[in-house]
């Protein structure tokens, strides 16, 4: 299972036999009785995915008396909708071709195929979240906000005055950790937790959202394709200006440059990119990224101490591990 350890047996077969209950509902929620609509947003349903988002809501429901609740499978296939949805927008917004392995829906049909999926998909997500009382409706509404500000707050790219990793941490709390914080949230909330408990594992998901995103740009530039089922140097390509490539033009020297050069622009050129890929990859600005990935880690592991030693808060600290080892 993706970045965690299940040493546990009972502990394996509840996160197992929720895995198995989200995949059926989700499945079950997208059918639409117009069939080009069910292809659609079964194409990245069934193209792959980590489902992190889900067992991350599964697992923090473990840490409560009730974690094998239906409302836990029901709160995990909400995020794992919204992620969706949010991938098939993303990809437009970023001209993405490769996702989870396959074409993009943007790619294999068009834009407005992908955007009107996406919008399907939240449509879903806010009818599966209505079972889940007021509370959770607005949770969700609020983190979407988030979301959509921190998708926002990149597209603008920092102020004149800002200084850029400041909004890129910013940025990524927002576009991915506000997510992930609310899957943690909702999984101790519908496991019957502690308040106080509640609001751990929703700051250890906001800050281990925040990581996974840091992770997921130093794949961008260090990782091939067959691993991430994306294509390496989007983030160049579209001008998304990332911590390590943050770092790597701090440095010092012809290299760094050479890169601030390359990096003032959107990059359309391949040969650019690669150029620019090859400098990232050679430089120390992936080192100093995965650096402040163990500082998060760390402050995550930190809000563990504030919830039972049981063997799902174990499981919990091995995703910490994982934010950083997926880096290579
Ligand atoms: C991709 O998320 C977008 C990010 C926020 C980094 P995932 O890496 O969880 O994508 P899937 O769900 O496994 O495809
Ligand atoms: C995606 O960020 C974040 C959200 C979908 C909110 P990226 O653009 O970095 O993610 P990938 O690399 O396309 O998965
Ligand atoms: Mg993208
Ligand atoms: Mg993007």
């Amino acid at each position: 299972m993706t970045g965690v350890e299940l040493l546990d047996a009972g502990l394996s077969e509840a996160v197992d036999n929720g895995l198995s209950q989200v995949e059926d509902l989700l499945h079950r929620e997208v059918h639409s009785n117009y069939q080009f609509v069910t292809e659609t947003s079964l194409h990245l349903i069934e193209a792959g995915g980590k489902r992190f988002r889900p067992l991350f809501t599964l697992l923090s429901g473990q840490i409560g008396p009730r974690g094998g609740a239906s409302e836990v499978v029901t709160a995990a296939v909400v995020v794992e909708l919204v992620h969706l949805a949010t991938l098939y927008h993303d990809d437009v917004m970023d001209s993405a071709t490769m996702r989870r392995g396959a074409e993009s829906a943007n790619s294999r049909w068009d834009n407005s195929v992908a955007i009107l999926t996406g919008d399907y998909l939240f449509a879903h997500a806010s009818r599966l979240v209505a079972d889940l009382g007021p509370d959770a409706v607005r949770i969700i509404a609020d983190t979407f906000a988030a979301l959509v500000t921190g998708q926002m707050r990149e597209t603008r790219g920092p102020r004149p005055n800002e200084d850029p990793v400041q909004h890129y941490l910013a940025v990524v709390a927002e576009k991915t950790g506000s997510l992930i914080a609310t899957a943690g949230r909702y999984g101790g909330m519908f496991a019957g937790c502690a308040p106080e408990e509640v609001a751990a594992l929703r700051r250890f998901g906001e800050i281990i959202g925040s990581a996974f995103q840091v992770s997921d740009d130093v794949i961008d530039i260090a990782s091939p394709e067959e691993s991430s089922g994306k294509t390496p140097g989007t983030d160049l390509r579209e001008g998304v200006p990332t911590l390590p490539m943050l770092y790597a033009v701090q440095e010092g020297g012809r290299s760094a440059l050479r890169l601030r050069e390359l990096l003032a622009a959107p990059l359309t050129d391949d040969a650019l990119v690669d150029e620019a890929l090859g400098l990232l990859r050679n430089g120390d600005g992936i080192a100093r990224a995965r650096q402040t990935l163990g500082e998060q880690a760390s402050l995550a592991r930190d809000e563990l101490a504030l919830l039972p030693d049981c063997p799902a808060r174990d499981a919990l600290a091995s995703l910490t591990v994982y934010v950083v080892d997926r880096t290579g």
